[in-house]
C-alpha cells in the first residue's frame, strides 16, 4: 500500500507547526474521513509537560468541530528510527471514530514506513457499542 499523496502533504506541513519543545519529538497526523476531507494535526505540548496532547488528538478535534465524525484513514508522520504507531491514548481515540479495518500509515520524513489495520493496533478495542442495551 502506498500512502496518499495528500494525507502525506498535509501531515508533513502540519508537523512543522508542531509544539515540542520539551520533547523535540514532532509529529504530524492526518486523518480522512467517510466524505473525502482530510484534517490534520499536530502535536502540542506545554510547560506543565503531561498536559500536552498528541497531533491525531488535534486533528480529531478539527474534524469534530467541522462536523464530521467517521474516519476512514489515519496517517501519522514522525522522525526517529523506530515506527510512530498512535500511543494507546490515541488508539482508543481513533477508535471511537474508525473501524478495525481502518488503515494506519505511519510515515517518516521519507514516507511510508508501514501499513496497519487500526485493528491490529487495537484488538478487543472497548467502543460505543459496549455502551448500547446497558
Ligand atoms: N506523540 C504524538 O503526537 N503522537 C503519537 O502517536 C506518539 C506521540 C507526541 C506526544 C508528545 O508530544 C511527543 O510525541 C513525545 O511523546
Amino acid at each position: 500500500m502506498t500512502a496518499p499523496d495528500d494525507m502525506l502533504a498535509a501531515a508533513r506541513a502540519v508537523r512543522a507547526n508542531a509544539h515540542a519543545p520539551y520533547s523535540s519529538f514532532a509529529v504530524g497526523a492526518c486523518l480522512r474521513t467517510a466524505s473525502g476531507r482530510i484534517f490534520a494535526g499536530c502535536n502540542v505540548e506545554n510547560s506543565a509537560y503531561p498536559q500536552g496532547w498528541c497531533a491525531e488528538v488535534s486533528a480529531i478535534g478539527s474534524m469534530v468541530a467541522a462536523g464530521e465524525s467517521r474516519i476512514v484513514e489515519v496517517l501519522v508522520l514522525a522522525g526517529g528510527d523506530e515506527l510512530c504507531t498512535p500511543c494507546g491514548g490515541c488508539r482508543q481515540a481513533l477508535s471511537e471514530f474508525a473501524g478495525p479495518e481502518t488503515p494506519v500509515h505511519v510515515c517518516g520524513p521519507e514516507g511510508l514506513r508501514k501499513t496497519v489495520a487500526l485493528g491490529e493496533l487495537m484488538p478487543y478495542a472497548f467502543g460505543p457499542e459496549n455502551l448500547e442495551g446497558t
